[in-house]
């Protein structure tokens, strides 16, 4: 709860706040290593189905996939419960965030409403893949690319990996810069890298559901 100075017009935010602003980096940081994992290993289809396979056999085997998978839906669950203290909601605060972005023309402002923005349809969409996917284990190369040839399915991803790469990018962007790991004069140059990444992982995601439609057809 918000400590309240009666010399102060704004709320001192508490220690809780802190603990909870610490909390939503892990959790932040936690997904973006997650997702690079995820792209790479379902990537693994390039090389060849049997690869893909062998992988999803490895993570089922040790219970990776039936634990993991959970724990991954928790912790994105957490993670956007976090970040929602600080999400304009009502029309008010978003016209205020919207004159204060106008006003302030500063790129990061800018990277932070597309990370709003952004989350709000991932909430949505990388829940109803999660469900999809781990309540119809085994994950198979077969499987998924029947999905991906699916007419729905390929529109589903196509606006999906875009918006999760995206969001993955700025947030270890951001987290870089709140966190005091990027330093002012070498803002611009993490923000190319963050660019670079964001459009490999991007490529590497257009290239995996091609090979999928490849291996359906
Ligand atoms: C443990 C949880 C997860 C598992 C087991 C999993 C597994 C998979 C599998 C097997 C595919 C291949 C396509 C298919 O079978 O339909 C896939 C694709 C994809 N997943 Fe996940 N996923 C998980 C979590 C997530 C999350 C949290 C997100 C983002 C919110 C995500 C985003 C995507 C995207 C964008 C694709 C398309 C990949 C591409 O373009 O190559 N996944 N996932």
């Amino acid at each position: 709860m918000a400590v309240v100075d009666s010399t102060l017009h704004v709320p001192r935010p508490s220690m809780l706040s802190a603990y909870l602003d610490w909390l939503q980096m892990l959790t932040g940081a936690g997904l973006v290593l997650f997702m690079w994992s995820h792209m790479i290993l379902v990537s693994s289809v390039i090389i060849g189905p049997g690869v893909m396979n062998a992988l999803a056999g490895f993570f089922e085997a040790t219970y990776m996939a039936q634990v993991g998978g959970p724990l991954i839906g928790f912790a994105f669950l957490l993670h956007f419960v976090l970040a929602a203290r600080k999400l304009p909601f009502r029309l008010d605060e978003q016209r205020t965030i919207w004159a204060h972005a106008k006003t302030l023309r500063h790129r990061d402002t800018w990277l932070w409403l597309v990370q709003a923005g952004s989350a709000m349809i991932i909430l949505i969409m990388g829940s109803i893949h999660m469900w999809v996917v781990l309540t119809d284990l085994p994950i198979s190369a077969a499987k998924s690319a029947a999905r991906v040839a699916d007419g729905w399915w390929l529109a589903f991803y196509l606006v999906l990996l875009p918006l999760v790469e995206l969001h993955v990018g700025i947030g270890f962007y951001r987290i870089g810069v709140k966190w005091g790991f990027i330093k002012r004069s070498r803002r611009a140059k993490m923000k190319r890298v963050e660019n670079i990444l964001t459009l490999a992982f991007i490529g590497i995601g257009l290239l995996t559901l091609i090979r999928f439609l490849l291996l359906a057809y």
